[in-house]
């Protein structure tokens, strides 16, 4: 044992801010409330039902991860958030598609009292919407302050103790950073001057790490994955992970390629593509929208891979991603894999996946979580970039000269290692040679 990291309680109330209240933010939110009340269960969240092991494997001590480490309870969640459209929770849920009314309407009071916040919203960066529920403001600055304030009401009129936010708004256009990027102050002056390299997500990251509350990007966009954000995150001792929940074909894809990987199975040809019919669909089938997510989706499978160290297996590999809109599906995506790989001798193989998933369903937990251990980060003292929530992301933010671990299994045994860290448990290293002594 090692001595704990002293982690601050979590006593009294933990608001959660989304930003954007569409399917993946209602999905999640009405699961927490049926969760509350015995309805339904938390599945596939790591905080409500996941273990972990402490100690040698004879000792059999592997406690609940939330009777382990000091985690905000459901109870106490208070939910907010911003969306472009006048729907309150309760509608938009409906409209998503993805819980059916019978669910819902048990928990439609609770549904129907969050109602959304007037958006900062632009269409320039999100092209295929439009919605009247947006804030007016003399330039972005502005509309940052207007964000504060909207933060710092919600606490106070809830009587909450802390706070996280979350981006569950849609997929920007693709972005490079550029020189307004680079420092707090270069970020600063470019806010007051209305610059165009600003997008909305921004404006949100800036307000939350302002106001000391941690911030987690849901989807691919630049946001807190540029340096101004990552100095202002260390600046303020605010934590911030992002980016893209790993959800469907993602997840399956950093399953299977590092167990090709570990048997030195070569790999020619990897073909993903997706049908889905939500608003996801609809904003990504915008050309500028899916190239921040495709390049989210594509670095996946060269890290994993490693040509470099295994040019004869991995160097040209033909990956390709589509994403294509197509309504009749709604919220329940079908994604094919087509796999080319090669064995012993180069004997050509191929490996099939066809995976009838619901998108929300797989990101509510993801969200569920994160808020969580963002909060316990908090509570840590911990700022900046927190790569140990890697395992929840497509794209895992990291510290400059780092290259991501994508990895399902090296990310689980990382974010598990690091709540033993944190608790002053050794870690566990899967040697075992002391059971053959
Ligand atoms: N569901 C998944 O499996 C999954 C996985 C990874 C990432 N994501 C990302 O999560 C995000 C949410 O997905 P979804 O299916 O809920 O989409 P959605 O379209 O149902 O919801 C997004 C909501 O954000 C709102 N919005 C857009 N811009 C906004 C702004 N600037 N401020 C406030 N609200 C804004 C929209 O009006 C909409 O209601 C998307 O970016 C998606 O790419 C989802």
């Amino acid at each position: 044992m090692k001595k704990p990291i002293a982690i601050a309680p979590a006593a009294g109330k933990l608001g959660v801010m989304c930003v954007g209240l569409g399917a993946v933010a209602t999905t999640f939110i009405a699961g927490v409330l049926a969760a509350r009340k015995g309805i339904a269960s938390p599945i596939g969240s790591m905080t409500q039902m996941g273990t972990i092991r402490l100690g040698k494997r004879t000792e059999g001590r592997s406690p609940l991860v939330r009777d382990f480490v000091p985690l905000a309870d459901l109870n106490d969640l208070v939910f907010a958030g911003w969306d472009i459209f006048e729907d309150d929770c309760y509608e938009s849920a409906r409209h998503a598609g993805v819980l059916e009314a019978s669910l819902l309407d048990q928990i439609k009071p609770e549904l129907e009292a969050i109602k959304p916040l007037k958006a900062v919203f632009d269409r320039q960066y999100v092209k295929r919407l439009d919605g009247p529920n947006v804030k007016k403001g003399r330039n972005k600055r502005d509309l940052a302050e207007q964000l504060r304030e909207d933060i710092r009401a919600f606490k106070r009129d809830n009587g909450l103790s802390r706070l996280v936010m979350i981006w569950c708004a849609s997929t920007e256009v693709y972005l490079s950073e550029t020189p307004a990027h680079q420092s707090v102050e270069a970020f600063e002056k470019a806010l007051e001057a209305d610059d165009s390299s600003i997008p909305s997500s921004m404006i949100y990251a800036y307000a939350a790490l302002m106001e000391g509350v941690p911030f987690a990007n849901g989807a691919p966009n630049l946001t807190v994955d540029v340096p101004a954000m990552v100095a202002l995150a260390r600046k303020n001792k605010v934590p911030i992970s992002g980016k893209d929940f790993k959800t469907g074909q993602t997840l399956l894809k950093t399953v299977i390629a590092p167990g090709l990987k570990a048997r030195l199975l070569g790999v020619k040809g990897w073909y993903s593509t997706n049908i889905l019919g939500n608003r996801d669909g609809e904003v990504l089938d915008d050309p500028e929208s899916f190239k921040t997510k495709e390049e989210s989706k594509k670095s996946v499978l060269d890290y994993i891979l490693q040509p470099d160290l295994y040019p004869e297996l991995y160097s040209d590999i033909c990956h390709v991603v589509r994403i294509n809109y197509y309504p009749p599906r709604g919220d329940n995506k079908e994604g094919w894999d087509n796999i080319d790989m090669f064995g012993w001798l180069g004997y050509p193989m191929q490996l099939k996946v066809n995976f009838l998933c619901r998108d929300s369903i797989l990101a509510a937990p993801i969200v569920l979580d994160l808020v969580i251990f963002m909060d316990l980060a908090k509570r840590a003292g911990w700022s900046g970039i927190q790569e140990w929530l890697s395992f929840f992301y497509k794209s895992p933010m990291h510290a400059k000269g780092l290259y991501p671990e994508h990895d399902l299994f090296i990310q689980s045994m990382k974010l598990k290692n690091t709540l033993r860290y944190l608790m002053g448990e050794d870690l566990i290293t899967h040697l075992g040679a002391e059971y053959y002594d």
